[in-house]
Order: C-alpha cells, then sequence, then structure tokens
C-alpha cells in the first residue's frame, strides 16, 4: 500500500498543456476519483502516474519515494483501461497468471492468487474460456482480476466500466467499491461520468482545462461546490443557474428577479457582510430544492412548460418570467399541466451565489 503525492505537476505536449500545476495528495488505502469532461487531462495525469508518460515539471512520490524516473514495472502498479487489453488466444486464467508469470511467481502462488481473486469477483465458472467466449461485464471482470492478482501497492483505474450498459455499470460500481475496501489498496479512479465519483470514491478530484478545481469528499463537492463550474457539472439533472440582483429593504438582503423577491437567510447574508448589496450575482439551486405547487400563490411565480415523468420522480420545465428557466423535480404524482401557472419555493438553506464574473462561489 502506498500514499500518493502530486506535487506541482504540469504535462505538455508539444504546445497543449494538458495538466496545469496539479498538486494532489493520496492518502494511504484511499480512493480517489480524478473526474472531468474529456479532454481535461484525466488520462495524462493516470499515466505520468504510471510512468507510461513523462512528467513536464513537478513529482510525483509513492510514500517517501520520488518515482519521477522510476520504470512503469519498477513502480508497483496495476492498471484497468477502458479496453482491457486481454490476450485473446489466453484462457481467463492464463490472462490471470501472465503478470504473475513474467514476474516467476511459483505455480502454486499463481493458483492460489487467482483461485481468491476469482472468487471476488464471481468468475471462478469462467477460468478455462477465452476472451471472446465472454460477455463485456465478464471480460472487464477479468481484466480486474489480472490487477488484483499482482497485489500492487497502487491501482490506477482509467474509466474502466465506461462503456458497459447502465444496468451492469451500476453494478460494477458497487463492486469495484466493494473490492477496494476490501483489499484496502489505494486507488486512483478516472472517470468522466459525476454518478462514478461520487458513488465509489472518498474523495472527488474535479478538473477542467488541466486544471484541478475542486478536491474533496463528494459530499463537500455537491453541497459546497467552490465555483459555478463543479456546481454545474456535478448533479443530476444539474443546477439551475438564475441572475437575480442583491437588494438591502429594511437591512434584509433579498435576491431579486422579475420573477421573485426572496429574502436571504441570516446566515447568508451575514456570509456576505454586504459586500454585494446592490449587486447583481449567479444564483445556483438545484431541482430537488425547489418544491413546486400547481396555481398562483406567495412565492416564484412561474409557468409549467413541460413535464416528464421519470417512475420515481418527475421532471418539470418551469418559465420565469423574462428569459429564464427552471428545472424542478417533484414526486411522481404531480398533476401539473402545460402551460399552467405554479408557485416555487426555493429552500434558501442550500442555494448557492456566485460572481457572475469569475464564477467563484460565494456560499
Ligand atoms: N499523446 C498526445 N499528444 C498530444 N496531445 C495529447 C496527447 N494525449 C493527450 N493529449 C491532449 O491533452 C489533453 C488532455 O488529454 P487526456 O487524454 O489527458 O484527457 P482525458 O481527460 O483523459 O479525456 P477523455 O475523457 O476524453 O479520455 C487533450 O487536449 C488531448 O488532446
Ligand atoms: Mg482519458
Amino acid at each position: 500500500m502506498a500514499s500518493v503525492t502530486i506535487t506541482n505537476v504540469w504535462k505538455y505536449y508539444g504546445k497543449t498543456v494538458a495538466v496545469k500545476d496539479l498538486n494532489i495528495t493520496c492518502n494511504d488505502g484511499e480512493f480517489v476519483s480524478v473526474l472531468g469532461p474529456s479532454g481535461c487531462g484525466k488520462s495524462s495525469t493516470l499515466r505520468m502516474l504510471a510512468g507510461l508518460e513523462h512528467i513536464s515539471a513537478g513529482d510525483i512520490h509513492f510514500g517517501d519515494t520520488r518515482v519521477n524516473d522510476l520504470e512503469p514495472k519498477d513502480r508497483d502498479i496495476a492498471m484497468v483501461f477502458e479496453n482491457y487489453a486481454l490476450y485473446p488466444h489466453k484462457t481467463v486464467y492464463e490472462n490471470m497468471a501472465n503478470p504473475l508469470r513474467l514476474r516467476g511467481e511459483s505455480e502454486d502462488l499463481i493458483k492460489k492468487r487467482i483461485a481468491f481473486a476469482a472468487e471476488m469477483l464471481e468468475i471462478e465458472h469462467l477460468l478455462q474460456r477465452k476472451p471472446m467466449e465472454l460477455s463485456g461485464g465478464q471480460k472487464q471482470r477479468t481484466a480486474i482480476g489480472r490487477a488484483i492478482v499482482r497485489e500492487p501497492k497502487l491501482f490506477l483505474f482509467d474509466e474502466p466500466i465506461a462503456h458497459l450498459d447502465a444496468k451492469l455499470r451500476a453494478r460494477m460500481r458497487g463492486e469495484l467499491k466493494l473490492m477496494q475496501r476490501r483489499l484496502g489498496t489505494t486507488m486512483i479512479y478516472v472517470t468522466h461520468d459525476q454518478l462514478e465519483a461520487m458513488s465509489m470514491a472518498d474523495r472527488i478530484a474535479v478538473m477542467h482545462n488541466g486544471v484541478l478545481q475542486q478536491f474533496g469528499t463528494p459530499q463537500d463537492i455537491y453541497n459546497h461546490p467552490v465555483n459555478e463550474w463543479v456546481a454545474g457539472f456535478v448533479g443530476e439533472p444539474p443546477m439551475n443557474f438564475i441572475d437575480c440582483d442583491i437588494v438591502d429593504e429594511g437591512g434584509k438582503l433579498h435576491a431579486v428577479h422579475s420573477s421573485f423577491k426572496v429574502a436571504l437567510t441570516e446566515g447568508h447574508a451575514k456570509l456576505l457582510n454586504g459586500a454585494l448589496r446592490d449587486k447583481s450575482v449567479r444564483m445556483g439551486i438545484r431541482p430537488d430544492q425547489i418544491s413546486i405547487s400547481v396555481g398562483s400563490g406567495s412565492g416564484v411565480d412561474g409557468r409549467i412548460k413541460l413535464t416528464e415523468p421519470l417512475g420515481g420522480d418527475t421532471l418539470v420545465n418551469v418559465d420565469l418570467k423574462g428569459a429564464d428557466q427552471v428545472l424542478v423535480k417533484t414526486n411522481p404524482d404531480f398533476s401539473g399541466a402545460m402551460d399552467q401557472a405554479c408557485t416555487l419555493t426555493f429552500d434558501t438553506s442550500r442555494w448557492h451565489f456566485f460572481s457572475k464574473e469569475t464564477g467563484v462561489a460565494y456560499f
């Protein structure tokens, strides 16, 4: 097992800057997910950890050892990629045995390790099959099995379940998390899927354009996003953003929009400390932090544009006055219809304000 420290790491490909001054510390035994959209530098980061890519600047340590100049084979890591890279002519057993044979391990140890991994991954009955006789999920398990048998210091997984179907992905999320907890091996897991990162990781490193935006627990990142970009990327359906003005009325701050005037909680007003008085801000609120009722009332005036029943929930698109729209997540028996007037109530204990200029969160 090992901790991983990434210190001021940069990655250039010619003039392209793929990773900018990255700092992440992953504790021994921790499951850290690197999350971000396509091209944000996730794989570049992982490949530098693996030793497959030169580090342009900065340092990477495993425990106390600086690994910048260590060959991949000397780093004691196991990688799993999206495209499993199994040997097509070898059986599942032989695929899993391969890294141990290369290391010159005894047949006895190979057998024991494979039995352990195969039981954990429930592929004992597949050991004599070849990859072409396996389903996508079974191939994936074989690739993971091949990583487990090495008993490495560190797992590096790059979108290992990205292409599986939704149901299998949901199951593999649980299984991978359980496997990592049972083995206690430090894991760095790259994904563009926020649900994967949220559901599995101890901490998430959110990246955008090669820059680390926020590094924290899933709860931290969901409840206290540091900027508008993180707030919009994490959470499904995504957070609503509405521009409004902060107005002082009788000593109390309000968020004012053509559809509403809502008072700030005392705590939030204190946080702003008057700094935003008479300023325009971007308000952010998640679809499940808005409640909706049909008809006009005291609250935020809206008009139902569209309802989308999803079985367990209903999503309601609501037009506000002006050009703004919000998405509301409500209960499945919501009865509103298109074009009906409705009233919204914001959970003001959980909304967010961002600077319109910099995107940085005030709270
Ligand atoms: N070998 C390379 N040569 C030149 N540019 C590269 C190379 N590999 C990656 N890049 C560029 O570096 C940036 C980061 O790429 P990277 O593969 O790390 O992204 P990613 O976050 O893994 O994306 P994805 O989710 O699509 O896999 C991108 O702009 C990409 O085009
Ligand atoms: Mg990638």
